[in-house]
């Protein structure tokens, strides 16, 4: 634990209690659950995995689906009998539903202490100590257009790490909710960013992740840096060896960045193209900004600048008055771009959004009738793509003993997937080359190849 202040800079207090932090929804959610961990370990907070053991639990939350706004009612609602037995216990909500649904998450959940938004995680350590007194609070002041405040993450001990670039978004996509609570578009300062980078470097950080809503528009407020640019200096940051990003935007997905993928060693082989349909009509009911002709050309443009790139996306089924011929537009495209990596979602309404008052709303059984149908193809897909890559030597950064254990070590490729492999534990933290034995549905197996350097043994 000593060490994790260390690396943070951070003195450490006494830790004489206890929080414990429940995550859902997106990468963006996880970083911002390690700022709260970072500023709460100032206050002498340590974590724990254990509900009984809290003086303080803190949902972060996610609205983005109806189904992920639900999960967050049914843990509040588990975790009732835990504050009736220890009153004193402090229970906060945080994240996009408590910025969405503000004051009502406390009328409606009097079990419930406090309340804090997207834009209020430095404003915690009062909201605490109001608790504490009694009285509870909901702050929720909306995203400003203004910079995104300076809270270090809690790092611990690992190889990788992600670093938010920029939050909010300008797109209004029909359906979607994201602008609503996660505001506009802001940057942060490229320097802060780099500094954020090397100081997760000097703790033994190897692999980055630049995050958020859609980092092509990336602009430095202090500079005229953009995203292409800011890559390729985290890029050169000394002793970090690896870089990935998400999410990028297809319309805004510039030849620029494609240019600094292909040529910076350290970028990895994989990108998050999220394209939601593969339906012109469907797309443009969405208010995307691109037709599936121009995803795809420019699908085939990194294809043939990138060769080995491993593609992701994201798709919504059942999205009001999709058809049956838009459904098999978008089991057509998956054959068509190949990716290896899918996220896929049955359409909900979301409040505030243009498509919550479209007609053509679709039953469930439909919606999950087609979602079943597009993760199948997609199964057999990233099946077919993976037993492809057998006998291709893939670079590795280990991570550690694989889950199954039994001398097995895990890690990932360049472009992104799992891969499982014999090997001495020793070789936690290096990159290794493995070659690839079989390819499975989400991950690769493989043998180590000898080093150069002598026998891994
Ligand atoms: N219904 C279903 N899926 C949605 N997404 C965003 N809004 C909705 C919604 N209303 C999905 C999109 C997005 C991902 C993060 O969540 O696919 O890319
Ligand atoms: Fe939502 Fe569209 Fe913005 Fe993505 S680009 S966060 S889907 S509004």
């Amino acid at each position: 634990m000593a060490d994790i202040y260390r690396q943070n800079g951070i003195t450490a207090p006494q830790a004489d209690k206890r929080v414990l932090i429940t995550t859902f929804g997106c990468q963006m959610n996880e970083y911002d659950s390690s700022r709260m961990a970072g500023l709460l370990a100032t206050l002498g907070y340590a974590a724990t995995g254990e509900a009984e053991q809290a003086d303080l639990i803190l949902l972060n939350t996610c609205s983005v689906r109806e189904h992920a706004a639900h999960k967050v009612y049914s843990y509040m609602g588990a975790l009732k009998p835990l504050k009736e037995r220890r009153p004193s216990l402090i229970i906060g909500v945080g994240g996009c539903l408590a910025q969405q649904e503000g004051q009502r998450l406390l009328d409606s959940i009097p079990h419930l202490d406090l309340v804090f938004g997207t834009d209020a995680i430095e404003k915690l350590p009062d909201l605490i100590e109001e608790a504490l007194k009694g009285k509870r609070r909901s702050l929720t002041p909306r995203p400003q257009k203004a910079e995104i405040p300076a809270l270090r993450p809690y790092s611990t001990p690992g190889l990788k790490a992600m670093v938010t670039v920029m939050q909010g978004c300008d797109n209004f996509c029909s359906y979607c909710v994201v602008p609503f609570v996660r505001g506009r578009e802001r940057s942060r300062p490229a320097c802060e960013v780099l500094e954020e980078v090397a100081a997760l470097t000097e703790a033994g950080m190897r692999e980055v992740t630049l995050l958020g809503q859609n980092v092509n528009s990336y602009k430095d407020p202090a500079g005229g840096l953009d995203f292409p640019g800011l890559l390729a200096k985290v890029a050169s940051a000394p002793d970090l060896w690896r870089v990935r990003f998400t999410t990028s935007h297809p319309k805004d997905l510039s030849p620029r960045l494609v240019e600094v993928m292909a040529s910076e060693e350290k970028v990895m082989e994989q990108l998050h193209l999220p394209v939601q349909s593969g339906s012109d009509r469907v797309l443009k009911a969405m208010r995307r900004g691109y037709s599936r002709a121009q995803y795809v050309a420019k699908v085939a443009d990194i294809r043939s600048r990138i060769p080995g790139i491993a593609l992701g996306t994201d798709i919504i089924v059942g999205f009001p008055g999709e058809s049956d011929d838009d459904f098999a537009a978008s089991l057509s495209l998956l054959d068509e771009v190949g990716y290896d990596f899918l996220f896929s979602f049955k359409y909900s309404d979301r409040p505030h959004t243009k498509a919550l008052k479209l007609g053509g709303k679709l039953a469930d059984d439909v919606k999950a009738a087609r979602l079943e149908a597009l993760q199948s193809r997609q199964r057999d897909l990233s099946l077919a793509s993976h037993q492809k890559m057998a006998g291709q030597t893939v670079e590795v950064l280990v991570e550690g003993p694989a889950k199954k254990g039994q001398g097995q070590l895990t890690g990932r490729c360049r472009s992104g997937q799992a891969v499982n492999f014999a090997g001495p534990l020793r070789l936690r933290g290096s990159l290794v080359q493995v070659l690839v034995s079989e390819g499975l549905v989400h991950s690769l197996k493989g043998r180590l190849i000898q080093l150069e350097e002598g026998a891994i043994t």
